[in-house]
């Protein structure tokens, strides 16, 4: 009896390691490793943001790692780069940015806004 349990466990196991391995591999985006500012971030901010806010700019500059976590933390950037299109604040200005852009930067958060 003890063996049969231990041999049905097995293979329950089994069967979900591969019924998981199924589902990721289903998924559209897997992002494995966390995100961070110098792999996935800056670029976007580059291209999307400095135009406006470099560093000899009048407003808050976003131009290196510790400004751009800082405006994370310290204002309402994520709220503001999720706004629709026409809504006060949005940011860009020009029109929000594709949704697999904002989305690495809310998971940059999420991971804890490490910089390498
Ligand atoms: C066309 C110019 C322009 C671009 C491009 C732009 N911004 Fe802005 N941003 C502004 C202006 C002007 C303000 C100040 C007025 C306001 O608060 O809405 C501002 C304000 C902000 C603030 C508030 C700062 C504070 O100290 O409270 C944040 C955060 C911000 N922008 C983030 C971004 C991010 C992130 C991007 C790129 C995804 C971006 N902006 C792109 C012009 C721009």
């Amino acid at each position: 009896m003890k063996k049969y349990i231990y041999l049905s466990g097995l293979i329950l196991s089994l069967y979900s390691c591969e019924s998981t391995t199924y589902e990721s591999l289903e998924e559209p985006t897997v992002i494995v490793e966390d995100v961070t500012y110098t792999a996935n971030v800056k670029s976007i901010i580059d291209a999307n943001c400095i135009a406006c806010h470099a560093a000899e700019s009048t407003l808050r500059p976003l131009e290196t790692y510790d400004q751009v976590k800082d405006a994370v933390l310290n204002t309402d950037l994520l709220d503001r780069i999720q706004r629709q299109n026409g809504t006060p604040g949005q940011m860009p200005k020009a029109g929000r940015m594709p949704q697999d852009k904002i989305n690495l930067i809310l998971q940059w958060n999420t991971d804890g806004l490490l910089e390498n």
